[in-house]
């Protein structure tokens, strides 16, 4: 063969890839990678373990299991009102990344317009681009990442088939306000646009705020796509599973992709969540278990030379540091790994044109310990 021709050209190894890899190498504290670093509930491993004895080892339904479509439509109603059908509005799927994905191969054409915000996860945008579709980024700045829904009005054109939002927002930690939603809605109204809303860290939301779901919002809420991840809400992540909601018109089209894609997730995982979610308090107990986390990784940052905002949301906390240095932050995180043993993500990487803000992205779902320490370090920079 001599020619190879890539559909993704521009694409390399992600920087969650690189960096943690950095880490392990010259031994540093990895808060580079969103995943925890603490035990997983004895009680949700037991559960597999039974669900494996009963013999749940073969193929799921293509859909997902019933019993746990319904316990998540159950939560959904009663966390957001929606009332999703078990049947044909809920999809189990192998992480929210699949829900993006299948959610975007199920509608982009090529030359369709997606509207992004960035900084954006970074699976977004390949899976965009795989389908042909065209990228039709918004940045949003530091510290308040807030939108400028006029600017959202001036990118939408015949073309534009799908927005994107995702909050509480990773890299930043911050959050949709009832208020963006409204606008958004406004914005979407009398249109066939589809609205694929990322909401993986819906339950870590902090300062007594309340989630705004697509979910909530009816002119959202026909047109979305809501993809969630167990992953995130049960410090699972290694187990890549999650689930899709959307109205029944648009669910079928993602199901005509999702049984070619994966046909059905993990069947004895999903039995044990669904019966791990019958006790609502594991989900909602986790603001409060990632706000002491948020405020533990803070308060001993107090004295340091970095500065921030604490995230409203997500496991994430930004720290910028133009007190310290003048280097960007792809030059500085690599420094701090290799100098100082300490991995973050440089957020630039998210960003259009790689904007430098200056700021360095830290997980803190991890445990007293690891934050203790992490903080240390960095109060010696
Ligand atoms: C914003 C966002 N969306 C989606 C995902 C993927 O979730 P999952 O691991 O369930 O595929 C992540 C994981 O980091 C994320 O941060």
């Amino acid at each position: 063969m001599q020619n190879i021709y890539s559909k993704l050209p521009d694409i390399s190894t992600t920087i969650f890839t690189v960096m943690s890899k950095m880490a392990t190498k010259y031994g540093a504290i990895n808060l580079s990678q969103g995943f925890p670093n603490f035990a997983v509930d004895p009680m949700l491993i037991d559960l597999v373990n039974i669900a494996m004895q009963k013999g749940y080892n073969q193929y799921a339904p293509m859909a997902g299991l019933v019993s746990l479509r319904e316990v998540i439509a159950e939560k959904t109603n009663t966390l957001y009102g929606s009332t999703y059908h078990p049947e044909t509005e809920i999809t189990i799927t192998s992480g929210a990344t699949q829900g993006i994905f299948t959610s975007i191969a199920a509608f982009i054409n090529p030359r369709d317009e997606v509207i992004i915000f960035k900084p954006a996860y970074d699976s977004y945008e390949p899976s965009i681009q795989l389908y042909g579709g065209k990228v039709i980024p918004i940045q949003l700045s530091a510290p308040d990442f807030t939108i400028n829904w006029q600017e959202v009005a001036s990118k939408i054109t015949s073309k534009t088939k799908m927005v994107i939002i995702n909050t509480p927002h990773n890299p930043s930690g911050s959050v949709l306000s009832k208020e963006d939603m409204l606008q958004l809605e406004k914005l979407l109204k009398g249109t066939d646009i589809i609205l694929l809303s990322d909401e993986v860290y819906e339950h870590i939301i902090f300062d007594g705020q309340k989630h705004q779901s697509a979910a909530l919002f009816p002119g959202l809420a026909e047109r979305a796509f809501i993809t969630a991840s167990f992953g995130k809400t049960f410090h699972i992540t290694g187990w890549k599973m999650g689930y899709c909601l959307a109205p029944k018109k648009l669910m079928a089209e993602f199901r005509k992709v999702h049984q070619f894609n994966i046909f059905c997730s993990n069947h004895p995982m999903q039995y044990a969540l669904s019966e791990y979610l019958k006790t609502p308090n594991h989900y909602l107990s986790l603001p409060d278990f990632y706000q002491k986390k948020r405020d533990l990784f803070l308060s001993l940052l107090k004295d340091s030379r970095f500065t921030f905002s604490p995230a409203s949301g997500t496991y994430f906390q930004l720290l910028k540091y133009t007190n310290i240095t003048e280097e960007g932050d792809v030059a500085f995180a690599e420094r701090l790994t290799k100098e100082h043993r300490i991995a973050s993500i440089p957020v630039s990487v998210f960003n259009l044109h790689n904007q430098d803000d200056n700021v360095l992205r830290f997980c803190f779902a991890k445990t007293e310990d690891t934050l203790k320490q992490a903080a240390e370090v960095l109060c010696k920079i």
